[in-house]
C-alpha cells in the first residue's frame, strides 16, 4: 500500500500497555505488545500521513521518519499526551490497552512482606477514548478497539456509540493467533452501516484493512 491517500493528513495513534506504579519497583500492567498500534502507525506513514504515536512501555522500534513517537508509562501520561495532540489531528486510532484502574496511593518506598494479606486500593483512570470522543469535531475521525469475552457484537457496538467512535475494531478472542502478543489478528470492523468480517491475517495486512476503512470514512 504505497498509495499516498493520507498525504497532508495527521493521524494520532495510541499503542501498547500502560504501567501503573504500586511502589518504586512494582507496577500493574498487561500483556499488550504494541504490535497492532505500531503496524497502524507504519501503514499510515507509508500512505503519506504525519503520525503521532503515543506509546506505552513496549519493546518496539519505529522506523518511518514521518512517525513522531511520544513514550509514556501510565494511563494519566497517555491521557495528557492524547488530549494535547488530538486537536491538531485529522483522525485518532486508539489501540492502547489502557489500565482502567490505578493505585490510589503510590508507596514512596518498596513495600515490605508483612502479614497474610495485602490490599492495594485502586481508583479509576481517565477514559481517553471517551474524552477524545467528547472533544471530537465534525472534521475529525475517531476509532477504537474492543476485545470482548461475551456478547461481542452488541458490546462493541454500544462501546462505539458511548465513546463517539466512527468505527470500532473488534478483536476476536475465539480464534487462535488473534489478539495480544501474536503477529496475526482476526477482526470485525463495525460502523454505523454495519459489520465487516475479515479472515486471519498478519497485523500489517490487518492495519491496511483498518486504514482503508478510515480513509473511506474521511472522504
Ligand atoms: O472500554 P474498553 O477499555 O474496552 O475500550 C476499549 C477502547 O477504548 C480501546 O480503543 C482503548 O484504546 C480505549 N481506551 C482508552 N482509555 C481508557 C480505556 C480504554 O482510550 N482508559
Amino acid at each position: 500500500a504505497s498509495e499516498q491517500d493520507l498525504s497532508k493528513k495527521k493521524v494520532l495513534i495510541t499503542a501498547g500497555p500502560t504501567y501503573e506504579k504500586i511502589d518504586p519497583v512494582r507496577f500493574i500492567g498487561n500483556y499488550s505488545s504494541g504490535k497492532m498500534g505500531f503496524a497502524l502507525a507504519e501503514e499510515c506513514a507509508e500512505r503519506g500521513a504525519e503520525v503521532t504515536l503515543i506509546a506505552g512501555p513496549v519493546q518496539m522500534k519505529t522506523v518511518h521518519p514521518n512517525i513522531k513517537r511520544i513514550d509514556v508509562e501510565s494511563a494519566q501520561e497517555m491521557y495528557e499526551a492524547s488530549i494535547a495532540n488530538y486537536p491538531s489531528a485529522d483522525a485518532g486510532i486508539l489501540c492502547a490497552a489502557v489500565a482502567d484502574f490505578t493505585p490510589q496511593v503510590v508507596a514512596d518506598s518498596k513495600i515490605k512482606r508483612k502479614g497474610d494479606e495485602m490490599t492495594v486500593v485502586l481508583k479509576p483512570t481517565q477514559d481517553i477514548a471517551a474524552s477524545l470522543g467528547k472533544i471530537k469535531r465534525n472534521d475529525q475521525l475517531l476509532a477504537g478497539f474492543a476485545l470482548e469475552t461475551n456478547d461481542e457484537l452488541q458490546n462493541a457496538q454500544s462501546k462505539m456509540e458511548r465513546k463517539n467512535f466512527d468505527f470500532i475494531v473488534l478483536n476476536s478472542l475465539q480464534d487462535q493467533g488473534a489478539g495480544f502478543r501474536h503477529d496475526t489478528n482476526k477482526i470485525i470492523i463495525i460502523d454505523k452501516n454495519g459489520k465487516t468480517e475479515f479472515p486471519l491475517k498478519s497485523k500489517r495486512e490487518v492495519a491496511s484493512d483498518i486504514i482503508d476503512r478510515m480513509v473511506s470514512l474521511m472522504k
